[in-house]
């Protein structure tokens, strides 16, 4: 339906707003794209220097996911465009129009789209991301091990939600490349290494 599409469309507009560029800029902290890791995400903006802000740009950037697919629930769309819409948001993160495409890695803005799905999938997703992250203390390592479980929670849960959430890891996935090879060389760092560090 037309009002379907528009969500898909709003989701996509509002998942392009970078809060780690926007956040950074504002607190006057260097550009997440240009130094660390160079992504946007709550995870590079720590690492250049913080918190506070990557607190923020953690619950924006959560919104982003959180907000249009709630919305959604609540008009009652049907599961599969609900799902079409949580990918729309986080597609919107990852190649933000108003950003030159450059985005982020879609975790946060993901984990979003899974909170209004029910209590237990968002629970069960972030309790796997800080085990993972205490264990490990990589962020990286903690994202893609939980994506690669979360379409296994999905079907046992919430199997209506499987084919996106699916695309979602993949998406996700995709996104942690370079982490990946880092991981695989010992080069990636963990999360309280500081910022002069990893320039
Ligand atoms: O959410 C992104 C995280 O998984 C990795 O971020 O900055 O270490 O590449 P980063």
């Amino acid at each position: 339906t037309a009002l379907t599409f528009l969500m898909i469309v709003l989701a996509y507009l509002g998942g392009s707003l970078s809060s780690a560029v926007l956040i950074s800029r504002a607190a006057g902290l260097p550009d997440p794209r240009e130094f660390g890791s160079h992504n946007p995400g709550a995870t590079n903006v720590m690492r250049l220097g913080g918190k506070g802000a990557a607190a923020a740009v953690l619950i924006l950037d959560i919104l982003k996911g959180l907000i249009p697919v709630y919305l959604a629930w609540f008009f009652d769309i049907k599961p599969v465009f609900l799902g079409f819409i949580g990918v729309a948001a986080c597609l919107g993160h990852m190649y933000p129009v108003f950003f030159r495409f450059r985005g982020g890695k879609g975790v946060a803005t993901a984990l979003g789209t899974m909170l209004p799905i029910g209590f237990t999938m968002g629970g069960l997703v972030m309790v796997t991301w800080f085990v993972v992250l205490l264990v490990s203390g990589y962020s990286s390592l903690a994202s893609i091990i939980t994506v690669l479980l979360t379409p296994v929670f999905t079907y046992l849960l919430k199997p209506e939600y499987t084919l996106p959430v699916s695309l979602l890891s993949c998406l996700i996935l995709i996104r942690h490349h370079e982490n990946m090879a880092r991981l695989m060389r010992g080069e990636e760092p963990k999360v309280w290494r500081c910022k002069r560090e990893t320039e």
